[in-house]
């Protein structure tokens, strides 16, 4: 089947990199990825990296992400970061990361207030979603990503680009499979996809909608293993953790996910 959408490669960072070992980097990654056509690139360092990296990513064609960011536009929030503020540096923003739901208390809920005000700020959110290994063992994969998508877009419009391009980025990333090594396999990846996000998306937007929304794959994609899901056809691209502090390895999976 035809992909017509055009495939996103996103590296996440984490919490690596400073702003001086960042400005090492990222001249590497302008110089590999910009040439690159036919997929989208984008990277995602740390709040304190976002201002000298945008800068180093200026007249690319690289676009800038942020990995979290508070819902509430401003106020006495000590130690967050409002959407406003994400939204003078970046396109794009990652919301609802497994290590975030694990680690830092977010639900369901706060993640639907946080798409919901990325696009209030004109954000495009990367909304994760994945199952953990208990969850997984208890052919529970479906369930929870039916449930982490209806209900971290609950009442969210979408609106078109201008190109008609649909706003909105879905990460599927089986927990499991996040810094293990252990990727899930191509196959396996693209029918929870088909199966349970595609469909998803479908209820909550209509079937157009949900064959035009990006969906990438996530867990320990790295430059040996990236084309078995860049040739699967309802995977979109990648969002990648450890590769993308390589400019190397990173370089070489956005090779893979160029269109033939
Ligand atoms: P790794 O590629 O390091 O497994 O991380 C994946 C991830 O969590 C990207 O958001």
């Amino acid at each position: 089947m035809e992909k017509k959408r055009i495939p996103l490669v996103a590296g996440n960072w984490k919490m690596y990199k400073t702003i001086a070992e960042a400005r090492q980097l990222v001249p590497d990654l302008v110089a590999g990825l910009d040439p690159i056509a036919g997929v989208e690139k984008a990277i995602c360092p740390p709040f304190t990296a976002l201002l000298p990296v945008k800068a180093l990513l200026e007249g690319s064609s690289i676009h800038l992400g942020a990995q979290n960011m508070h819902w509430e536009d401003s106020g006495a929030y000590t130690g967050e970061i409002s959407p406003r503020m994400v939204a003078e540096l970046c396109t794009y923003v990652i919301i609802g990361h497994s290590e975030r739901r694990a680690y830092f208390g977010e639900t369901d809920e706060t993640v639907n207030k946080k798409v919901k005000s990325a696009y209030t700020a004109g954000l495009i959110p990367i909304l994760c979603v994945g199952e953990t290994l208990q969850e997984n063992e208890a052919g529970k994969t479906g369930e929870v990503v039916e449930r982490q998508i209806k209900k971290g877009l609950l009442d969210v419009r979408l609106t078109p680009e201008k190109d008609g391009s649909i706003p909105l980025v879905i990460a599927y990333e089986p927990v499991w499979a996040i810094g293990t090594g252990r990727a899930a396999s191509g196959e396996d990846a693209n029918t929870v996809v088909s199966k349970y996000i595609r469909p998803s998306l479908a209820q909550l937007f209509g079937l157009a909608v949900a064959q035009s929304v990006r969906v990438l794959y996530g867990g320990s994609v790295k430059a040996s293993n990236a084309s078995e899901f860049f040739n699967q056809p309802e995977i979109d691209g990648a969002l990648v953790g450890g590769a993308s502090l390589k400019a190397d390895e990173f370089i070489a999976i956005v090779k893979y996910a160029v269109l033939p």
